[in-house]
C-alpha cells in the first residue's frame, strides 16, 4: 500500500506545505471512517479537482449526544486505509483525540441560523460540534478544495457559512448522495439495521421522492409532508424526527408552496439506525 497515514498536526501541515511549494492543489475529503461507496466518490471528486488528495479520518467525540452512538460507531481503520489508497488518496490524516482536543481545548466553532432546526433541533451542540472540528481540519490542512456529501444537506450548508463567514480560503464542493440499487442513501450508519428494517429502509427515499415531485408540482407543502410522516410511520419508521421543504441555502422554511429552489429533508429512526436524506425539488 502506498497511502501512508499521519497523525499529528505538524506532519499534516508539513506534508501539504511542500505540495503547496511545488505548485500542487490538494483537495481535503473529511470523514468518520467505515467508509463505503459514498466516501470513495468524495475522494474521486477531489481528485478531479485537485492534485493531492487529503483523506482524514477522526471520529468526532463533539459532534455526538450524550445519548448517541459514540462508542458504537464503527471503527475500521485498516480497511478504510485500503480502500482510500484503492481509490487513489495521498495520504490519511487520523489523528488521535488528544491532537485535535489537547488538554485545555476551550473553542466552540457556532453557526447560527442553518444550524438550528432540522437535526439541530433533535441533536442539540451537533452542529457545533461539526462546525469545530471542520474549522480545524481546514485550518490544519489549509487545502485548496474541501468535498463533502450532499447526504447530509444541512451539514454541507453549515460547513459553507462556516467558511463564508470566517473567510477561510477554501472552495466548499458537495457531491451527490450516493444509493443501493434500491434507492438507500449509503452510510456508515446503515450497517445498525437489521434484515427487516434494512427492507423497510427504501421507504425513506421512495416517499421523499414522490413528494418532492409533488411539491415541484404545487402541491401544499404542510399536506404532503404530513403524509409523508404518516407513511414513514406505516412503513414501521419512528419516531420520525421531520420530513420539511426548506430554502436549499439557507434552510428557512419554504412556506405554503415551494416557489424557489428548495430541498425535501427528513430524519427518522428505523430500528437501532436513525436514517437522515433530502432530495431536491426541482421547479
Ligand atoms: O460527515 C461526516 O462524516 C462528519 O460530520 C465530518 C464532516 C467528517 C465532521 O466530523
Amino acid at each position: 500500500m502506498s497511502l501512508e497515514t499521519i497523525r499529528r498536526v505538524r506532519d499534516l501541515r508539513e506534508r501539504v506545505a511542500l505540495w503547496r511549494r511545488e505548485g500542487l492543489r490538494v483537495g481535503l475529503v473529511p470523514t468518520m471512517g467505515a467508509l463505503h461507496a459514498g466516501h470513495l466518490s468524495l475522494v474521486e471528486k477531489a481528485l478531479s479537482l485537485s492534485d493531492r488528495v487529503v483523506a482524514t479520518i477522526f471520529v468526532n467525540p463533539r459532534q455526538f449526544g450524550p445519548a448517541e452512538d459514540l462508542a458504537a460507531y464503527p471503527r475500521r481503520e485498516a480497511d478504510d486505509a485500503a480502500l482510500l489508497d484503492a481509490a487513489g488518496a495521498h495520504l490519511l490524516f487520523a489523528p488521535p483525540v488528544d491532537e485535535v482536543y489537547p488538554e485545555g481545548f476551550a473553542t466552540t466553532v457556532t453557526v447560527t441560523g442553518v444550524s438550528e432546526g432540522l437535526c439541530g433541533a433533535v441533536r442539540p451542540g451537533h452542529f457545533a460540534g461539526v462546525a469545530t472540528v471542520v474549522t480545524k481540519l481546514l485550518l490544519q490542512s489549509l487545502p485548496d478544495v474541501a468535498v463533502f456529501g450532499e447526504k447530509d444537506w444541512q451539514q454541507l450548508q453549515v460547513i459553507r457559512r462556516l467558511v463564508r463567514d470566517l473567510d477561510i480560503p477554501v472552495t466548499v464542493e458537495g457531491a451527490p448522495t450516493l444509493r443501493e440499487p434500491d434507492g438507500l442513501a449509503m452510510s456508515s450508519r446503515n450497517a445498525y439495521l437489521g434484515p427487516e428494517d434494512r427492507a423497510r429502509a427504501p421507504r425513506l427515499y421512495a416517499i421523499l421522492s414522490q413528494v418532492a415531485s409533488d411539491l415541484a408540482a404545487g402541491a401544499d407543502v404542510a399536506t404532503r409532508t404530513a403524509w409523508a410522516v404518516a407513511e414513514l410511520e406505516k412503513a414501521g419508521f419512528g419516531p420520525v424526527d421531520y420530513v420539511e421543504a426548506r430554502d436549499a441555502e439557507t434552510l428557512a422554511p419554504v412556506g405554503e408552496r415551494v416557489t424557489r429552489p428548495a430541498r425535501l429533508l427528513a430524519a427518522a429512526r428505523l430500528g437501532r439506525a436513525r436514517l437522515i436524506d433530502n432530495v431536491g425539488i426541482a421547479l
